[in-house]
């Protein structure tokens, strides 16, 4: 089966936060996070809540593929959590936009959109009259022990959104998953239950081994860039662009490497956004989409990987008129 990519949209929180605004209160520098990461700033969420930046993405998609939230039939929404446990953030958004159909979130981490991608796919193989909406939101700012250094300075808030119907875009896509606690977790809030040992409660922040979720991210880049093309039937040199996940520049230069591709294959905003977990890959492809830089018959490859642990990627063969 296959679908292709009809709109995008996205959605980035107003408030800017720099390097040099982080070493107000954390013990670092400018210096040492550009040179370790390739971030410079990063958005966060302050004004606006969760449900507002994963609105606008949405209304922008819809917008951008012109349809009314009444002709949808599906809302995923990949995210590791909105403003509440339940409703699902995707409730949320299809209450907002009063469409009616089925609405749920998934939790894959960093690699949710190509997850999400994936389910879309498996729904249209039953039904090719389909219209889903794919909503990838993450406020990391909301998961971050902003007393950690090793770790804040990574993540960015944001939203990007698609809405995929049957089609030909899709060309591969290969999902994989290595359950590791060890790696990347956020241990959830465990309640206030008077038989709760306080001091035995892990705390609900991201905590990570940088190290090996380095290495595991450059081998599953490699790895699922393979696979992918080889499935397509296309050489890696064949791609005309590649969206990695933005998690660090170092990272996605390394698999360049590996790959023996040209770092412009890949674009890049980690730059100005850090790591938005689920929204960074379809916060890329919606800027390429709205700059005009996406032409029918380009070969485009994604490719993510994140907690769990996840990993995804795909080729699209672009069929949508600028
Ligand atoms: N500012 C200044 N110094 C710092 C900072 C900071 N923000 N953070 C760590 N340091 C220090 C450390 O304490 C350490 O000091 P020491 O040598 O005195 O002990 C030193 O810098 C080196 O630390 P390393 O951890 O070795 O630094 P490294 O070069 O490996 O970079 C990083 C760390 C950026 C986290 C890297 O390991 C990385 O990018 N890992 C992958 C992270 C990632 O992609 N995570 C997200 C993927 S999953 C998802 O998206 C949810």
């Amino acid at each position: 089966m296959s679908f292709s990519l009809i709109g995008t949209g996205s959605a980035l929180p107003k408030t800017i936060q720099t390097n040099s605004d982080l070493t107000a209160f954390l013990d670092t520098s400018h210096d040492w996070i550009l040179s370790r990461t390739g971030i410079e700033s990063r958005h966060i969420c302050i004004e606006e809540s969760i449900l507002d930046i994963a609105l606008t993405a949405s209304i922008n998609a819809l917008e951008n593929a012109g349809i009314e939230p009444k002709d949808l039939d599906l809302i995923i929404c990949p995210t590791l959590g909105g403003d509440t446990v339940t409703p699902s953030l995707a409730c949320l958004v299809q209450e907002k936009l009063e469409a009616t159909c089925p609405s749920f979130d998934i939790s894959a981490a960093c690699t949710g959109f190509i997850y999400g991608l994936d389910l879309a796919d498996a729904y249209l193989s039953r039904d090719r009259n389909m219209k889903i909406l794919i909503i990838a939101v993450d406020a990391m700012s909301k998961f971050i022990d902003w007393k950690d250094r090793s770790t804040a300075v990574l993540f960015g808030d944001g939203a990007g959104a698609a809405v995929v119907t049957a089609g030909t875009d899709l060309q591969s896509i290969h999902l994989t998953a290595v359950g590791n606690q060890h790696a990347l977790c956020i241990p959830w809030p465990k309640g206030n239950h008077p038989g709760l040992i306080e001091k035995d409660l892990p705390l609900p922040y991201l905590n990570m081994d940088g190290a090996e979720v380095y290495r595991f991210a450059v081998a599953a880049i490699c790895n699922d860039l393979r696979r992918v093309t080889r499935d397509a039937g296309i050489a890696l040199e064949d791609l005309d662009f590649i969206i990695p996940h933005q998690a660090n520049l170092r990272i996605i230069e390394s698999a360049a490497k590996r790959l023996k591709l040209p770092m412009n294959k890949f674009v890049l905003r980690v730059k100005n956004q850090g790591n938005t977990s689920a929204a960074s890959v379809p916060l890329v492809l919606d800027d390429l989409n709205r700059q005009g830089q996406l032409k029918p018959g380009m070969l485009i490859a994604l490719t993510a990987f994140g907690g769990g642990l996840t990993t995804g990627a795909c080729v699209l063969k672009w069929s949508k008129q600028a």
